[in-house]
């Protein structure tokens, strides 16, 4: 067994009942939930009769695909609370999507919809194999953003000594993880790597350091960063995934022994994977995007809410409940170059083959004409500074760009800290094409 693994008896019974079991559970959790938004949520009401889709119709799990699906916009024409399925005065918490431009997407919770988000989080944190009595810091940004509550109330249900710094000033971020010495942090991959500069900058051996675990999400990051990453800290890096018209952090999660993709927590959220042009339900194991209808939440109930997440559902391993594969991406964030499909993600994973370079990286569009073109904008390491490492690099790189991935770029290898650095989700596409 691994060593950080939890002992079955840890578990909660759901997390490796049978798949009848948590079908049946599903099944009866989907018709109340259902219910409970065609009852109190003016919006679903309408939708479903216009859809002529009655809760009653549901007859077994497969039958979600006569429902209508839910997308952002649907939240954006009832902003604020126009969704909500319960008064405003029963709600304990509102947060907002993390949206840069307009309005931000408003969700909002219940005691009981908290309750069950820190003990999903709870179960995340063990599943990387956290424990209650382990410090944990977590540096996901504090706010309307649902990752540094979130994770919070989940590690304080599980019994972790919570250190709340939030995002930001990474020099005290690097202080407090040398002072305080935490097992675990939660941030997301990015801004680990600029907490990994800073450790080097003020001469601490981050191999030393006291973290084992890392837990790390809210944006897309590759098998390769997570070597990068647990090579450099010598820890262990596992995935978790969420969001927050679904609820935030802790809809899925990956576990420390197999690493090997993400657990769904089925026993709350019911997934299905769809064609994205069609909307037609794929079978498991094809690539599309990912659809979620919540089963127990009441503040903001989602029915087949559209995440724009491009992954393929795998059967469970670790656990009894399916995996999602990593995230490739958003189906906005895909770049269409000169016809070919390109997520930042296979550009991550292609710098990350580069010995020369460092995986602070942006990509860059353009169009001259009617040709876009892209610029991979990447650091050199400090080691490898000098002019002919990083023309050298630079050309390995677009070599391994054009092989694996199959467009041509233009690379620029800029000096070490030329990249802006995120403090929670970075932003890797620079959109410099002119609007049409
Ligand atoms: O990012 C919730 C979260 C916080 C997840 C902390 C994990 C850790 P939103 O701001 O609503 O919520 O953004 C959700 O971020 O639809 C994905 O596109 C992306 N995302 C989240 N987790 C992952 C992940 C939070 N592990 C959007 N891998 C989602 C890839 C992720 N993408």
């Amino acid at each position: 067994m691994h060593p950080l693994a939890p002992e079955r008896k840890e578990l909660d019974p759901i997390e490796i009942a049978s798949r009848d079991e948590i079908e049946a559970l599903q099944f009866h959790r989907m018709k109340r939930s259902l219910k409970h938004a065609f009852e109190n949520s003016p919006f679903y009401r309408n939708r479903f009769i216009e859809h002529d889709a009655h809760p009653e119709d549901l007859k077994s799990l497969r039958d979600i695909a006569k429902f209508p699906f839910t997308t952002k916009q649907d939240l954006r024409d009832t902003y604020p609370f126009g969704m909500f399925a319960v008064p405003q005065s029963r709600l304990v918490r509102i947060h907002g999507s993390s949206g840069t431009t307009g309005k931000p997407t408003v969700v909002g919770y219940t005691q009981a919809d908290i309750d069950h988000w820190a003990n999903l989080i709870a179960r995340s944190i063990r599943a990387a194999g956290g424990r209650p009595g382990d410090i944990l810091h977590n540096a996901y940004g504090y706010g309307l953003f649902t990752g540094g509550l979130g994770a919070h109330y989940g590690a304080e249900r599980l019994g972790c000594t919570v250190v709340p710094i939030s995002g930001g000033m990474t020099e005290r971020q690097v202080t407090l993880i040398d002072d305080f010495k935490p097992r675990i942090i939660m941030v997301t991959p990015s801004y680990m790597l600029s907490i990994l500069d800073e450790f080097r900058r003020q001469g601490l051996d981050p191999r030393e350091s006291s973290l084992q675990i890392g837990i790390f999400g809210a944006e897309p990051w590759t098998n390769a960063m997570r070597q990068e990453i647990e090579e450099a800290f010598d820890m262990h890096a596992v995935d978790i995934y969420g969001l927050s018209e679904v609820m935030g952090p802790g809809v899925a999660m990956e576990c420390v022994e197999t690493k090997d993709g993400l657990h769904i927590w089925e026993d709350h959220f019911y997934p299905e994977i769809i064609d994205p042009a069609t909307g037609e339900v794929l079978p498991d194991g094809e690539i599309g995007e990912l659809v979620f209808t919540t089963l127990t939440k009441e503040g903001l109930p989602m029915v087949r809410y559209r995440t724009r997440d491009l992954t393929r559902l795998l059967p469970g391993t670790a656990r009894s409940m399916r995996r999602i594969e990593k995230i490739t991406g958003r189906s906005d964030d895909m770049i269409i170059l000169r016809g070919v499909n390109v997520f930042p993600t296979q550009i991550e994973e292609q710098i990350l083959k580069c010995k020369g370079l460092a995986p602070h990286f942006q990509i860059e569009l353009t169009r001259s004409g009617r040709m876009d073109s892209m610029v991979v904008h990447v650091e050199c390491t400090a080691e490898m500074a000098e002019d002919s490492a990083r023309a050298h690099s630079a050309k390995e790189l677009a070599h391994h760009i054009k092989s694996v991935v199959g467009v041509s770029t233009r690379i620029e290898v800029k000096d070490p800290n030329a990249i802006a650095r995120s403090e929670g989700k970075a932003k890797r596409v620079l959109d410099n094409r002119p609007k049409t």
